[in-house]
């Protein structure tokens, strides 16, 4: 995973700041589809923009911050292709990629700090999928998916 989209509203803004010089720094290229600063803005705007990059195979993963993670969240599982989960744990990130190969994070900006957070997204991004018995399970979501989506 090298090409990752960040985005965030206005509760999730600072953690996305951080978060985008510890990817800098790590080399990944980044693109931030905003928000640009603390005024307050809807986040499935910002939302969809990100889901949308992944779901088209522009970006590898996306990152997403709002205050609980929960609006985000809710946003871009509206989006084809796309598995986010929202983590807060260490546990949820491995698992997260190993079961259910999400293609993106979703983090709570009033509820994580900045260093758990910044390991949240290190190990998620370090942590490839297991395939096996779970690539059956993912392939019954992406055949709903087919199924019943435009
Ligand atoms: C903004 O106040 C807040 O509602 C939003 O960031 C998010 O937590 C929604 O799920």
């Amino acid at each position: 995973m090298k090409k990752i989209a960040l985005g965030s509203d206005h509760a999730g803004y600072e953690l996305k700041e951080h978060i985008k010089d510890v990817l800098y720094e790590a080399g990944y290229d980044v693109l931030d589809f905003g928000t640009d600063s603390e005024a307050s803005v809807d986040y499935p705007y910002f939302g969809f923009e990100v889901a949308k990059t992944v779901s088209d195979g522009k970006t590898d993963a996306g990152i997403l911050f709002c205050g609980t993670g929960i609006g985000m969240t809710i946003v871009a599982n509206k989006v084809k292709g796309i598995r986010a989960a929202l983590v807060n744990d260490l546990y949820t990130a491995i698992q997260s990629r190993r079961h259910n190969d999400a293609n993106i994070l979703v983090l709570g900006g009033r509820v994580l700090g900045k260093g758990l957070a910044e390991e949240i997204v290190k190990t998620w991004l370090a942590t490839p999928f297991d395939g096996g018995r779970h690539e059956k399970r993912i392939e019954k979501i992406t055949e709903w998916e087919k199924e019943h989506f435009m």
